[in-house]
């Protein structure tokens, strides 16, 4: 049951098989307490449902093998984590995170973090030698690729620059299937596993995925003390996911794939973000620490396009937040996932108005494209 192989990785588990009754898939067990033989002595390895589940267990024993790690911590969503994770930091510390993250992230950096003491710095991670902060550093925040434009950082290199922090990649857009930041130098790896280890639209879900005792032992005190814990039904959900994670993954790419080369083709196209493509700014280190590029595609469209009639009108793009799902959604990052971010800001950003941001699910390619190039005007 040793596997490195991913796509066996995502079937077999030490956990996977239930051992009482066989079952093949893992019940789901709802018991909010468990028995204990005498006081303090659960009968089992279980208490209570908010420190610890069964069908949470299993969740996170294929977690942690598919990250590599040696500890997973699923949470009740993405954010969870991200909140949770954020509670390593002490007073008077420094987080520094990059500066292209999901909006929901910095969002909670700026409206909780700072007003609560700690320092929070924003650095182009894309470029971490032209970073002079990195000595300030307790815990570094980093996603590549990062959640619009897809912007691609060296993993291995800003853990040799700030070899003391503690280094989080969200990994939501790659999923394990194609990068696995532990590998590089991260110590903690980070998803919002509604995504694409959910992958069906219908489950919310944040993970933390470690190698590190310590870190581990404090997000699960963390976890139980806050109580940001998943459902055992959404444990179950991730579980099932998961079986079919790699399959959906090679699909998304292929699309993706696709779809960026043609979109980078179109006259009504200024730019396309994927970082499969050889002139995206980070292909080379994304190359370098990843096996594939992923689902997601952003581009810029000239100003001559009916916008509305593009994002709205489709057949096959759903125009809808959220991504990794085997439906292919379409967004518009200024007024939707990165609308809180001030206008100014968002700009200079380079999350323009006529930003697209495209999650290809695992429909039919020349389908999408069609439909994408309708609304294009061509
Ligand atoms: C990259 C990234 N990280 C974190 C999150 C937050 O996850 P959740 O929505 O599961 O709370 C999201 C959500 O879109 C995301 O895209």
């Amino acid at each position: 049951m040793k596997s490195k192989k991913f796509d066996t990785k995502c079937i077999h588990n030490k956990k996977g098989i239930e051992k009482h009754t066989g079952s093949v898939m893992p019940p789901i067990n709802l018991s909010s307490t468990y028995a204990q033989s005498s006081p303090g002595k659960p009968l089992g390895s279980y208490e209570y449902i908010r420190s610890d589940n069964p069908t949470r267990s299993v969740l996170e024993s294929f977690l942690a093998s598919l990250e590599n790690g040696k500890y997973a911590i699923s949470f009740s969503s993405g954010m969870a984590a991200v909140a949770s994770i954020t509670k390593l930091l002490q007073k008077g510390q420094t987080l520094i995170a990059g500066d292209d993250l999901y909006g929901g992230t910095g969002r909670f950096m700026n409206d909780f973090l700072k007003p609560e003491g700690y320092e929070v710095l924003y650095a182009d991670t894309t470029d971490p030698e032209g970073f002079q902060h990195w000595d300030k550093a307790s815990l570094i925040w980093v996603e590549t690729p990062t959640n619009p434009l897809l912007k691609i950082t060296d993993i291995a290199k800003v853990k040799s620059l700030a070899p003391n922090a503690i280094l989080i990649v969200d990994n939501t857009f790659m999923s394990p299937k194609f990068q696995n930041p532990l590998d590089y130098g991260a110590d903690i790896v980070m998803h919002s596993s509604t995504k694409y280890i959910g992958g069906h639209s219908d489950v919310l879900g944040g993970a933390a995925i470690t190698n590190s005792n310590q870190i581990n032992e404090k997000l699960r005190k963390v976890q139980n003390d806050l109580g940001s814990v998943p459902s055992p039904f959404d444990c179950y959900m991730l579980t099932r996911g998961i079986k079919t994670l790699s399959l959906r993954m090679e699909k998304h790419e292929e699309n993706a794939s696709f779809i960026a080369n043609k979109l980078k083709d179109h006259d009504a196209v200024e730019v396309v973000y994927w970082p499969g493509l050889k002139n995206h700014h980070g292909h080379m280190v994304h190359k370098s620490q990843s096996s594939g590029y992923g689902g997601m595609v952003s581009f810029k469209v000239t100003g001559d396009i009916d916008f509305d009639k593009l994002v709205s009108k489709r057949k096959y793009w759903t125009l809808a937040e959220s991504l990794g799902g085997v439906e292919s959604l379409l967004c518009v990052p200024s007024k939707m996932t990165h609308a809180s971010i001030d206008r100014k800001k968002r700009l200079e950003k380079g999350i323009t108005d006529n930003l697209i941001r495209l999650s290809c699910g695992v429909e039919d390619r020349e389908d999408l494209w069609e439909d994408l190039e309708e609304g294009l005007g061509f």
